[in-house]
């Protein structure tokens, strides 16, 4: 390995199949691209608790020097990554995280400070006033829990607004659906819903449309963009709104490049958040696009660099014969 690449990264992913997850990795190999000397190993342990901590240790038993971790949920995998950790493999740990704080970096959003946020909007826009239910994600994924108690801090100074209704939707779409059918006589009564995320959002949506109750302001978070995704649902009209939630993946890369190379890092990178409604999600949607369209650009001179450097070469061994030619002649 070691003539091979300088460095083998290696990434447990919680679950890799939804459209939050897939941005992630697709900005990580962008940002990869630029290190060519770098081998990248990618898991994906399905939501599966059990998937995870196998394959970390099948991780840990092949020669990684850095690991980047989002653990499912937290109290089970804390023991296989702080093994990791106590072996001296750095851990980058992003978006979830373990119970016992041994990493190297932290990197992504506060969810509690998303908590927060989503809290002081409610309160904003159901001005100090009425019922509010919640559909959290996986109770013990930490994204879960810290955004339920940012929320909940959030509304101890708002006497005047109710949380009855607490749904699990562990973070899917159809998950939350059926919940949200299964309880659909208390969850009508509500004046808002927060969902932990934009695919909940979406299934209690079409839960409440199969009803005819669209009376309900839904909220929820991540705001990606993308076809079904949270800005444009906003612009459509089907969510209320949604708390911006950066995947990271760039920042992930460069954190663990930055340990690697031994250059100085920070231990908490903390990603911003901010309120998306109707009245912002264009302009998001709008630099999305151009981020896009840049990147393809990026892409495009990449691969020109690429070319460039193999016709060199190529030229190079091939005057290098002719000179020897020569000097033989
Ligand atoms: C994606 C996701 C996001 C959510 C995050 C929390 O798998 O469910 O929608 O914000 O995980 O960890």
């Amino acid at each position: 390995k070691q003539e091979r690449s300088k460095f083998v990264i290696a990434f447990s992913q919680c679950v890799g199949n939804d459209a939050w997850r897939e941005t992630m990795l697709e900005e990580m190999k962008r940002e990869l691209s630029f290190y060519p000397d770098i081998e990248f190993i990618y898991r994906d342990a399905q939501g599966d608790n059990e998937k995870q901590i196998q394959q970390i240790r099948e991780l840990l038993n092949s020669d990684i020097n850095l690991l980047i971790v989002s653990p499912n949920e937290a109290e089970p995998l804390t023991a296989i990554v702080d093994s990791v950790f106590q072996k001296n493999i750095p851990v980058v740990v992003t978006d979830r995280k373990t119970s016992s704080g041994l990493y190297n970096a932290y990197v992504g959003a506060d969810n509690t400070a998303i908590g927060h946020l989503a809290g002081q909007y409610i309160a904003q826009v159901s001005e100090n006033r009425g019922r509010v239910a919640i559909v959290t994600g996986l109770m013990g994924s930490s994204a879960s829990m810290e955004r339920e108690n940012g929320f909940r801090e959030a509304l101890e100074k708002t006497p005047n607004i109710q949380i009855d209704v607490q749904l699990s939707g562990d973070w899917e779409k159809e998950k939350a659906y059926l919940e949200a059918k299964k309880n659909m006589s208390s969850l009508q009564e509500n004046d808002m819903i927060l969902a932990f995320n934009d695919q909940m959002a979406l299934g209690v949506k079409q839960a409440l449309d199969e009803q005819g109750i669209d009376r309900i302001k839904i909220v929820g978070v991540d705001a990606l963009p993308g076809a079904g995704n949270g800005l444009e649902e906003i612009m459509k009209g089907n969510l209320y709104a949604s708390m911006l939630y950066p995947t990271g993946g760039t920042e992930a890369i460069r954190t663990a490049m930055a340990i690697l190379n031994k250059q100085p890092y920070k231990r908490e990178n903390i990603l911003g958040t901010l309120v998306i409604n109707k009245e912002n999600a264009g302009l998001m949607i709008l630099q999305s696009n151009k981020i896009q369209e840049q990147q393809k650009d990026i892409d495009k001179r990449q691969e020109l660099i690429v070319e460039q450097k193999a016709l060199y070469l190529n030229q190079k061994s091939t005057l290098n014969s002719v000179v020897i030619s020569l000097v033989l002649s």
